[in-house]
């Protein structure tokens, strides 16, 4: 495609100046070539900031320090390490696309960037990044701090969540690669850093830009107005109970079903918030008990609603049966917080703990 302007012409350039200058060098997924490494932070770093992913990126190549040892893994292992990431799905697709590199590349992490796209949870932006950080392909990315940058930068109206916004944005990016592969490592870093340090979502360093002299929303006075916004729809909002049933100082939790919310997580039994938590215990665990303490209800926001999650404590009685099923646990709260949980359930556990020692066990 014809490069049409000097900003256009010069964008690469200006970015990895700025980026030899001002960019960072020394994340722990950076000076590596192992795309196993890569693709595990670039995963990672999809809904993540930086900052959060370090130490769960240590925790995690620790623990699988290679693509056949995280295939090898259980699931349960995996989510674990991912526990209060967020995002669960990411997790499972990694041992997924693991145990695929295993059977159909050999173990062999894939070079061609078709079958890098094929891997579940991987997309066009993450497989360019991941090509061009381990293999030097000249590749687009496009991740959200991209779409910002460049909607700025160039004056792209509307919302980039819309196809034919996205569309032109993907063109863009495309022309705007570096004519040399010697700089994709460089470029790629740059964008990712320029929009996660100075083209920041609410009040960017302008003056710190390399681009600010061109760019189309800085020129207009224009940033609050790119990236164009979504559309208001106002998120739902859904309340829901969990039973968090007490014994020997132990809580029950149960896996999750492996698709859905929190799927294959470890949870308090969620119950109708209608429905008494006593007589639920009985009903579903044949377990006798008494309403115990007050815990505060809690908040939890998904992409799509709003979860009000009320806890209701249930202590069980002296030499209740205490036999778990498949897919339920008996488990002490340290025990409990180590384990493949999502937020709001290590935050019940949190408040929890403090009201255990209340609380009279047996
Ligand atoms: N965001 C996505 N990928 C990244 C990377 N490799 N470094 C920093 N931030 C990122």
């Amino acid at each position: 495609m014809k490069k049409s302007s000097s900003a256009k012409l010069r964008f690469a350039d200006r970015l990895v100046e700025w980026h030899a200058r001002s960019g960072r060098h020394d994340l722990p997924w950076q000076n590596t070539r192992d795309p196993y490494l890569i693709w595990i932070s670039e995963i990672m770093l999809q809904q993540t900031q930086v900052k959060t992913v370090i130490p769960y990126f240590a925790r995690f190549i620790a623990s699988f320090p290679t693509v056949g040892s995280l295939a090898q893994a259980d699931e349960n292992e995996v989510l674990a390490h991912w526990s209060g990431l967020g995002y669960y799905a990411r997790g499972r697709n990694l041992l997924k696309a693991a145990r695929i590199i295993a059977t159909e590349h050999g173990g062999t992490f894939p070079r061609a960037f078709d079958a890098i796209c094929a891997l579940p949870g991987v997309g066009r932006s993450t497989a360019s990044a991941i090509s061009a950080f381990a293999f030097d392909e000249k590749r687009a990315i496009l991740d959200g701090n991209v779409k910002r940058v460049l909607s700025r930068c160039f004056g792209i109206e509307g919302y980039p969540g819309e196809k034919k916004v996205e569309v032109r944005l993907w063109a863009l990016a495309e022309e705007l690669l570096p004519d040399s592969s010697d700089r994709i490592k460089a470029y790629t870093q740059a964008q990712m850093d320029l929009g996660a340090t100075v083209c920041l979502r609410s009040r960017p360093l302008c003056a710190g830009c390399p681009c600010s002299r061109v760019c189309v929303a800085n020129r207009e006075k224009r940033i609050d107005e790119f990236p164009g916004r979504k559309p208001r729809r106002k998120i739902p909002s859904r309340t829901t109970a969990m039973l968090i049933l007490i014994s020997h100082s132990e809580v029950l939790l149960e896996r999750r079903p492996p698709s859905g919310i929190w799927g294959g997580l470890w949870c308090f039994p969620e119950f109708g918030v209608d429905e008494d938590s006593v007589a639920k215990a009985r009903a579903l665990y044949g377990v006798r008990g008494a309403s115990g303490p007050h815990l505060t209800p809690i908040k939890h926001g998904f992409t799509h609603f709003n979860l009000k999650i009320n806890p209701h404590i249930v202590q069980a009685r002296r030499r209740d049966p205490r036999a778990a099923q498949p897919g339920q646990i008996w488990i002490g709260v340290d025990d409990a917080l180590k384990a493949a949980i999502p937020a709001p359930v290590r935050r019940l556990l949190q408040n929890l703990a403090p009201l255990l020692q209340k609380i009279n066990v047996d």
